[in-house]
C-alpha cells in the first residue's frame, strides 16, 4: 500500500523566524501514522537552518526548483548537488508557476528532474491544466504530454525515484478546489500513462493532489483510491493547516 505524502510548498513566504516558529509547530504535531510522511519546501535561505531544526524529526525536507545545470557559471541558479548537500530529499520540479512565469517548457522541466535524479534528489513533478485547456477538454492531453516530455528524458523506471503531482492551474491558490471525483479521474489517467511503461512503477508512484487543499477538503480528496497526498501552498504556512491536512490523511488508516 502507498504512503500519504503531504508537501508544503511555502512558495515565496517567510523569514527566518517565520519558517523556524513554522518548522517547530509542525515537528511538534506530527502524526505518529506510519503511513503518513511529511515534506517541507522552504525558500532557498531556510534550508539549511530547517534541515538542523529537523534532524531526527521525521519531517523530509525539499527544495522548490533546482537548476538543470550541474555546476559552473549559471548566476543566480542552485545545483541538485547543492540542495542534497544541505539536507534535501526532494524537490519540486514544473510548478506551474514556473512554467508560466519564469517560461519552464516541459523539456526544461525534464532536464531539471534528470539533475534531481542524477543528485540522488526525488524530484516532486508537477503537472495540470489550466482553466482555458479544462474547458476545452483537454485536460488529459496537457497532462500527457507533460508526462511523455520527462518520459521520454527520463525514461520510465525513473519514476520509481519520483513523486508526481497534480495541479490544476484554476485551483492554485484560488480558493476553487477540484472535486474528488475530477481529481480522482486525472489521476488514475496519470496513473495509466505511467502503467503503459511499467505497471509496477505505476503501481508504486505517489501521486499528490494540489490547488487550494486545507483541513476542510483534505479527508474528501485524500479518499480516492489513486490520490496520495497534497501539494499544499496556502495552508502550509500555518502549522495547525497544515497539520489538519496530515491528521485528515492519518485518518484513512
Ligand atoms: P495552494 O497552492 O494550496 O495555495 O492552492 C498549491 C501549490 O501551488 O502547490
Amino acid at each position: 500500500m502507498r504512503n500519504f505524502l503531504i508537501a508544503g510548498n511555502w512558495k515565496m513566504n517567510g523569514s527566518t523566524a517565520m519558517s523556524n516558529g513554522l518548522t517547530d509547530g509542525i515537528v511538534a504535531g506530527m502524526p505518529a501514522s506510519e503511513r503518513v510522511e511529511l515534506l517541507v519546501c522552504p525558500p532557498y535561505p531556510y534550508l539549511g537552518t530547517v534541515a538542523a531544526r529537523i534532524a531526527g524529526s521525521g519531517l523530509r525536507l525539499g527544495a522548490q526548483n533546482v537548476s538543470a545545470h550541474a555546476a559552473g557559471a549559471y548566476t543566480g541558479e542552485t545545483a541538485a548537488a547543492m540542495l542534497q548537500d544541505v539536507g534535501c530529499e526532494y524537490v519540486i520540479v514544473g510548478h506551474s508557476e514556473r512554467r508560466a512565469m519564469h517560461g519552464e517548457s516541459s523539456e526544461i522541466v525534464a532536464a531539471k528532474f534528470c539533475a534531481a535524479l542524477a543528485e540522488g534528489l526525488k524530484p516532486v513533478l508537477c503537472v495540470g491544466e489550466t482553466l482555458q485547456e479544462r474547458e476545452e477538454e483537454r485536460t488529459m492531453t496537457v497532462v500527457s504530454e507533460q508526462l511523455k516530455a520527462v518520459i521520454e528524458m527520463a525514461g520510465i523506471d525513473s519514476f520509481s525515484s519520483a513523486v508526481i503531482a497534480y495541479e490544476p492551474v484554476w485551483a492554485i491558490g484560488t480558493g476553487l478546489t477540484a472535486t474528488p471525483e475530477q481529481a480522482q479521474d486525472v489521476h488514475k489517467h496519470i496513473r495509466d500513462v505511467i502503467a503503459a511503461g511499467n505497471e509496477q512503477v505505476a503501481a508504486d508512484v505517489q501521486i499528490l493532489y494540489g490547488g487550494s487543499m486545507k483541513g476542510e477538503n483534505a479527508a474528501g480528496l485524500l479518499s480516492m483510491p489513486d490520490i496520495d497526498g497534497g501539494l499544499i501552498g496556502g495552508a502550509s504556512l500555518n502549522a495547525a493547516d497544515f497539520l489538519a491536512i496530515a491528521d485528515a490523511a492519518a485518518a484513512q488508516g
